[in-house]
C-alpha cells in the first residue's frame, strides 16, 4: 500500500512540474524574434556615464559601423582642445553587428562646462555638452525613476524632455533598469529617438533589468547593454559592468545586478562585494539600486534571494535609500533604523500591473507612473516623489544623519 501512495504522490509531483513549467514557459524561455539590421553609417547612441569618481570622471559611449575603424573624441574646453583616441569592441547580437567604442576622461574640472564630439572613420557627430558640477555645492539633487518600457509611438520622449526640463540642476538621472521594453534592435533604436540629445549631456546611472536579459536556462545580458552604458569597473567579479558603484561628495551610490543570482556563486560574490562597498563607505550617504524590490507589492513576486541575502547588509551598514523597479507601481517602506533605510518601488511606463492594497509601514500607490527628486545636503535627505501625468506629490520623505 505504501508502494501505491509513493507512486501516486511522484505523478502528482511531475504533474504539478509540468503544468508549473507549460504555464510560465514563455515568462522564462522564450524571447521576442529580432529583426536582421544594418549596422549604423554615422556615430549614434552616443551615452555619457559617470567613472568611480563622479567629480572628475566621465565615459562617453557610441557606435558605428561593424569593423573597427580609427575613432577618437574630441574634447572642448575654454579654447582648449584635446583628443582622446577611442576603446573599440565589435559585439553580435541576434540581429546584426556593431562596432562599439568608448572613451573615459579622468581629469575633469568640478564647476567646468566641456563640450565634444565624436568621430569614427572620419565620420563626425554633432558637438554635445555637459557641465561638471560644483565641488563646492553643499546641497546636491539627482532624479530617480523606474522601469520606463514604452510601447513603440508612445510618451516616453516627452517624458524626458519635460524632466531634462524642469531639473536642469540634477546632477544625474538614475534609473532601476527595464529603460527599454525588449533587448532587441527596435527598442533600442526607440530609446536614443525618444532621449534624443539627454543621454549625450546627462550623466546616467542605470540598473540592468530583466527586460534587458536574453531569457533561457541561463539568463544572458544583451550584448549591446554594456557597450552601451559603460560603468567603472568597480562590481562584483561575476558582475563587472553591471555592478558598481559611483562616489559623490558626500554620497555613494551603489547599484548591484539582482537577475539571475539563484546559485551560490553569485549570491556569494555579490554579497561579499556589497559588504565591502558598504563597509568602505564610511559615513557618507549609502544609496544602493537594483531592479528587484526587497519587498514584493505583488504576491506573486517575491525575491527572496534579495532580502534573505542583501536586505540584512543594508540593515547592518544603515544604508538610507534603496531604488528598486520591476512591478510597476510605487511602495514606499522604512525599514529598522528609525527614518531609514527607505525602500522605494517605482516605475515611469504606460504599464501598470495590480498590486496589494497599503498595510502598516506599507505605503502603495497603484496606476500611478512617478519620477523622484532626491535632494540631500550634509545633514538631510528628502525624497519627493511626483505623478508623472501632473506633477503632484505623491509621497515625501525626509533622512536625517
Ligand atoms: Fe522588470
Amino acid at each position: 500500500m505504501k508502494r501505491y501512495i509513493k507512486i501516486i504522490c511522484c505523478i502528482v509531483i511531475v504533474a504539478a512540474l509540468a503544468i508549473l513549467v507549460k504555464s510560465r514557459w514563455n515568462a522564462w524561455f522564450k524571447n521576442v524574434p529580432e529583426e536582421p539590421y544594418a549596422a549604423a553609417t554615422v556615430p549614434d547612441r552616443i551615452t555619457l556615464t559617470p567613472g568611480e569618481d563622479f567629480m572628475s570622471e566621465r565615459t562617453v559611449s557610441w557606435r558605428c559601423g561593424d569593423t573597427l575603424a580609427q575613432s577618437f573624441l574630441t574634447l572642448t574646453a575654454g579654447g582648449d582642445t584635446a583628443t582622446f583616441k577611442a576603446t573599440g569592441s565589435v559585439i553580435e547580437s541576434r540581429g546584426g553587428r556593431d562596432a562599439f567604442y568608448y572613451v573615459t576622461i579622468d581629469s575633469l574640472q568640478p564647476g567646468s562646462e566641456y563640450s565634444y564630439r565624436v568621430t569614427t572613420a572620419g565620420k563626425q557627430s554633432r558637438e554635445y555638452r555637459f557641465a561638471m558640477p560644483d565641488a563646492d555645492e553643499p546641497a546636491r539633487r539627482f532624479l530617480f525613476f523606474g522601469d520606463v518600457q514604452d510601447n513603440i509611438g508612445g510618451q516616453s520622449g516627452e517624458w524626458f524632455a519635460k524632466l531634462y526640463r524642469q531639473y536642469p540642476d540634477a546632477d544625474f538621472w538614475a534609473c532601476a533598469g527595464d529603460l527599454i521594453e525588449r533587448p532587441i534592435e527596435t527598442y533600442w533604436n526607440y530609446l536614443y529617438q525618444s532621449a534624443d540629445t539627454i543621454l549625450a549631456t546627462m550623466p546616467l546611472l542605470n540598473s540592468t533589468g530583466n527586460h534587458d536579459y536574453l531569457k533561457g536556462l541561463y539568463l544572458t545580458i544583451d550584448s549591446r547593454w554594456k557597450h552601451t552604458f559603460v560603468y567603472p569597473e568597480n562590481g562584483a567579479a561575476t558582475a563587472i559592468g553591471i555592478s558598481y558603484y559611483i562616489d559623490m561628495p558626500g554620497m555613494r551610490f551603489i547599484v548591484l545586478d539582482t537577475n539571475g543570482i539563484q546559485d551560490c556563486v553569485t549570491i556569494t560574490t555579490r554579497y561579499q562585494w556589497l559588504k565591502r562597498v558598504l563597509a568602505s563607505a564610511g559615513d557618507k550617504w549609502k544609496v544602493v539600486m537594483w531592479h528587484h524590490p526587497a519587498y514584493s507589492v505583488r504576491s506573486s513576486r517575491i525575491n527572496l534571494p534579495v532580502r534573505n541575502t542583501f536586505v540584512p547588509l543594508l540593515e547592518r551598514y544603515g544604508v538610507h535609500l534603496v531604488l528598486q523597479g520591476h512591478e510597476h507601481g510605487f511602495m514606499r517602506h522604512i525599514g529598522t533604523h528609525g527614518d531609514h533605510p527607505v525602500y522605494l518601488i517605482s516605475y515611469m511606463s504606460p504599464k501598470s500591473y495590480k498590486l496589494r492594497k497599503s498595510s502598516p509601514g506599507f505605503k502603495v500607490i497603484a496606476d500611478t507612473p512617478m519620477y523622484h527628486i532626491v535632494d540631500y545636503n550634509n545633514s538631510t535627505m528628502e525624497v519627493r516623489s511626483y505623478a508623472l501625468a501632473n506633477d503632484s506629490i505623491m509621497d515625501f520623505v525626509k533622512i536625517s544623519r
